[in-house]
């Protein structure tokens, strides 16, 4: 396996296959003010290797390598995508976490047409934070995200700090049966609590992969969980691993992941130091659950490069404007079951129960005929969301289109992270404050893909 070092890292998509990353040919653009070469991104049916049971058939992916791209982007550079749908079923592509037009967003009915088979449709836009990102479909979720549709965004900036390499770590889960075949996606018991969670891990598609990495070099590793039900627990052992940057956005003060609790649709974007000595290994692991799991592993090789965490340099704070506290509105947002009303057929896949709700509003979301908004908000005023778990799970729940910041908590201390999903713990209420900067109707949803398919979804309109 070639090593990852800084020289090679800019030759990465030339390596990338041997790491199994799958960084796609992405970051091409023609020269300043050009229009970029859009980015082909052809949804298609497949079959992948993932476990030993032989070829997983009905795989749904971008592309014909497997593991959907890693797209590369460049903060204030425009980036330019064509989805083209080879699939049997009408799709879209949602650009998580990306603070862009409304337009391009891709949230079927609501901010486009879904794409049909055999049509296209072209997105563009200029991303405006640096850091880690990732992309899926928005219109039949559960199954084209189970089936293999999560891949990853990284927006570059030109002043990042230079690591000795980065390695960036798709994590998902799968439901197989023994056979390597898909199984049912989702048990109804289940999605009324936790979500149904899958049976096979994969790291980049592969089970618990290691990767060489430099003896004492400072890697990045970028972590997107994308898995459509798993809250992970995420711990490193074997190397000293700093938290410098949460779902994309640095965070205002680095601290060693001892333990994190990261749930779907986050990112968590570690430095890690590897070991001195050749052949050392550090391993991610997974210690939610009774034993701990190994997620991926690093391996030192080569002579110590020696290198001092302390030494990296600041990541640039992304654009993100400050909410005005004194003069913000306040929107109560509660999280809640219920049995009521179950949601109708919709051409984007339902899953026909109704679990839970928000402000009391089941509401699965990808159909024609919207709830009425959660919330009129004026463009450019300062806005806190008055988050409510009044359910004992944990919720993932991600805005589109505009970052939030974590402004206090009732029941731990909270680090003031910009963020665009805030996992909730049970019986918590949070604070989390935003300017309505972005015109155009956002999505709200759990991203455990069961509970926002069977009523945790709603959306608010910025005018
Ligand atoms: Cu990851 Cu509605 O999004
Ligand atoms: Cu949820």
């Amino acid at each position: 396996m070639p090593l990852l070092t800084r020289r090679n890292l800019l030759k990465a998509s030339a390596v990338a296959g041997a790491y199994g990353i799958g960084m796609g040919a992405a970051g091409k653009f023609g020269l300043a003010g050009s229009e970029p070469q859009p980015q082909v991104l052809k949804a298609v049916k497949t079959e992948a290797s993932l476990t030993d049971a032989g070829s997983t058939k009905d795989i749904m992916t971008w592309g014909d390598q497997g593991m959907p791209p890693v797209l590369r982007m460049q903060r204030g550079e425009p980036f330019a995508a064509r989805l083209t749908n080879s699939l049997d079923e009408p799709t879209t592509i949602h650009w998580h976490g990306l603070r862009i037009d409304n337009k391009m967003d891709g949230v079927p009915f609501m901010t486009q047409p879904y794409v049909y088979t055999g049509d296209s449709f072209d997105y563009a836009f200029t991303p405006p934070d640096a850091g880690t990102f990732w992309y899926h479909p928005h219109c039949n979720t559960l199954t084209q995200m189970g089936h293999g549709m999560t891949g990853i965004i990284v927006v570059e900036d030109p002043a990042d700090p230079v690591f000795d390499a980065e390695i960036v770590l798709n994590l998902r889960d799968w439901r197989l049966g023994g056979d390597g075949q898909f199984i049912a996606p989702f048990r109804p018991r289940d999605a009324a609590k936790t979500g149904t969670y899958g049976t096979v891990r994969t790291a980049n598609w592969q089970r618990e992969p290691q990767y060489d990495a430099l003896a004492g070099g400072l890697i990045r590793l970028r972590i997107a969980i994308t898995d459509v039900t798993r809250i992970f627990s995420l711990k490193m052992e074997g190397a000293a691993a700093t938290v410098i940057a949460i779902d994309g956005n640095p965070v205002p003060k680095r601290f060693p992941l001892e333990l994190l609790q990261v749930g779907p649709g986050q990112r968590l974007d570690l430095a890690v130091r590897m070991p001195d000595s050749e052949g050392a290994v550090a391993t991610l692991e997974d210690i939610r659950g009774t034993t701990p799991k190994t997620i991926a592993s690093l391996r030192a090789v080569g002579k110590t490069l020696k290198r001092d965490a302390l030494d990296l340099g600041r990541l640039a704070a992304n654009p993100v404007r400050q909410a005005d506290l004194s003069s913000a509105e306040r929107i109560p947002l509660v999280l809640s079951a219920t049995a009521e009303s179950a949601p109708a057929d919709s051409i984007c896949g339902t899953l026909g129960y109704s679990f839970w709700a928000i402000n009391k509003v089941p509401w699965p979301g990808d159909t024609p005929d919207p709830t009425a908004p959660l919330a009129e908000l004026k463009l450019g005023k300062s806005y806190i969301f008055q988050l409510e778990n009044v359910t004992p799970h944990l919720h993932p729940i991600h805005l589109h289109g505009m970052s939030l910041t974590v402004i206090s908590s009732s029941t731990r201390e909270v680090r003031p992270l910009v963020s665009d999903t805030y996992l909730i713990q049970p019986d918590e209420k949070v604070q989390l404050a935003f300017v309505a900067d972005n015109p155009g109707d956002w999505l709200l949803h759990c991203h455990i893909i069961e509970h926002q398919k069977t009523g945790m979804t709603s959306y608010v309109r910025v005018t």
